[in-house]
């Protein structure tokens, strides 16, 4: 009988997050002040310090509190799975397997971070955080996280989410968090912005810039940011740590992982730990592919440069991927990936040769996710779906090569709350989306100036 779940015990849980900058080949470009636009550490408001010392560490392993193991263990260590049946399905001599995030409370790998930032801020004796949320599996992470730790919470969800999934914010408020759809009239830049579109269908970078703004005007009050900044993809490393050990379990390696990309976030969590091989030159042919939709082609079409992380430029300027930070994506229904930007980290990777990237359009996403419900019986997240439908193509090549590969899909969350789309999908009404080239030509005459030399 071959094996189709591998479990870690709860006492094998790994006890420390995995941090790369020490390990990098070329250092990380610095973050930049936005408004000196010198190298500086975050702006001092923004995160408890904590958070601060964690962006910037030189520490390989940083010990996670057992507070946050405590509340970890609710639901971790996650399974990974061995997907027979996809494999028979797809009659490709491939092994495919994939680690599943979506059995957390809130149905993604978003609360690895959000426990561990609710207990930071706890710690250093803020009362409330506020953040953005764009699928919704963010906010309700945070949501959650504040709820284990005592802290209010309040989440700008991108109005086209907010229209889209009401189940996510009644999931929110269900954990006792305040959600407005954003654009809002709570903050002075929703209101410019709502004054100058009343029906902008909002974005990433906008709630983003809300909830940065909200922070600053309350002194009990910091933001939580839920992908692309260092200290988050540290967060989610314990994901790939998992990994590694019940790989082991399996007596199988890796030669390809596939994840999907919206800030970065879950995939580097996942692929971060093995890069050790990778840069050790201990496994050099092992491959890393990136996949993000083409409505926000970031790391495929995208210029490498420095941008704001937010719309309005109150969050640092990284040297990342960007589309420009005023791009306004397509609504596509993975709301988790239409961000202009992308992880520094998973930038500099790419920019060195390290990780690959592909862009997807969202109905072939949606017909993946399909074939691996009907396969492994999980309905997944349509941002989930862009990682399936290159880890389905991968086993379709090996199909016609007739090479048996081990293939590693990081599976970032189910897709419990995005039935519309699903109905939208089979009921042949979703469309694509022509890649806006003049839109991102325009958003990137807005980058802002640095300093010489950097
Ligand atoms: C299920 C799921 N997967 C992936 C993402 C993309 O975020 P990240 O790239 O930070 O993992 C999101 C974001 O909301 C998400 O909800």
């Amino acid at each position: 009988m071959e094996r189709t779940k591998f479990i870690l015990d709860e006492k094998d849980m790994p006890t420390h997050w995995y941090n790369i900058l020490p390990d990098l080949p070329v250092p990380l470009p610095p973050e930049l002040h936005p408004g000196t636009k010198e190298p500086s550490r975050l702006p001092p408001p923004l995160f408890p310090e904590a958070i601060n010392d964690q962006e910037f560490s030189t520490e390989s392993y940083i010990e996670i509190p057992e507070e946050v193991q405590t509340i970890y263990r609710t639901w971790r260590p996650t399974m990974l799975f061995r997907a027979h049946r996809l494999e028979k399905v797809l009659d490709t001599p491939a092994k495919i397997f994939y680690k599943y995030e979506g059995t957390s409370q809130a149905g993604s790998h978003k609360p690895n971070t959000a426990v561990a930032q609710a207990y930071y801020n706890k710690k250093e004796g803020v009362k409330r955080l506020t953040t953005e949320t764009g699928a919704g599996q963010w906010g309700s992470a945070l949501s959650m996280g504040c709820m284990f730790f005592g802290l209010e919470c309040k989440v700008y969800m991108v109005k086209v989410s907010y229209k889209q999934k009401p189940y996510r914010r009644i999931m929110m408020e269900n954990w006792g968090a305040k959600i407005v759809p954003s654009p809002s009239p709570d903050t002075e830049v929703g209101r410019r912005i709502l004054a100058e579109n009343p029906d902008h269908p909002g974005t990433l970078g906008i709630a983003i810039s809300e909830a940065i703004e909200d922070a600053f005007a309350h002194d009990d009050t910091k933001y939580s940011i839920g992908s692309v900044a260092n200290h988050v993809l540290l967060h989610q490393t314990i994901i790939g740590e998992e990994t590694i050990k019940q790989m082991e379990m399996a007596d199988a390696y890796p030669d390809v992982i596939v994840g999907c990309v919206g800030g970065g976030s879950n995939f580097a969590g996942q692929f971060l730990p093995w890069m050790r091989d990778k840069l050790s030159g201990k496994k050099p042919g092992l491959r890393i592919i990136c996949v993000e939709p083409k409505a926000a082609p970031s790391l495929t079409k995208g210029m490498y440069t420095w941008d704001f992380g937010d719309e309005a430029g109150l969050a640092p300027i990284l040297k990342m991927h960007t589309l420009g930070h005023t791009f306004v994506p397509s609504p596509i229904h993975a709301g988790g990936l239409r961000y202009h930007g992308m992880a520094p980290i998973i930038c500099h990777l790419h920019n060195l040769g390290w990780v690959e990237a592909q862009a997807e359009d969202q109905i072939p996403c949606f017909q993946a996710g399909v074939t691996f419900a009907r396969a492994e019986g999980i309905i997944s997240a349509p941002e989930t779906c862009h990682a399936i439908k290159v880890g389905i193509d991968e086993a379709l090549k090996c199909k016609e090569s007739g090479e048996s590969k081990t293939i590693l899909i990081a599976h970032s969350g189910h897709g419990h709350f995005d039935l519309a789309a699903y109905d939208e999908y089979l009921s042949g009404r979703m469309q694509d989306f022509e890649y806006p080239e003049e839109k991102v030509k325009e958003a990137l005459t807005h980058l802002p100036q640095v300093p010489a030399g950097l």
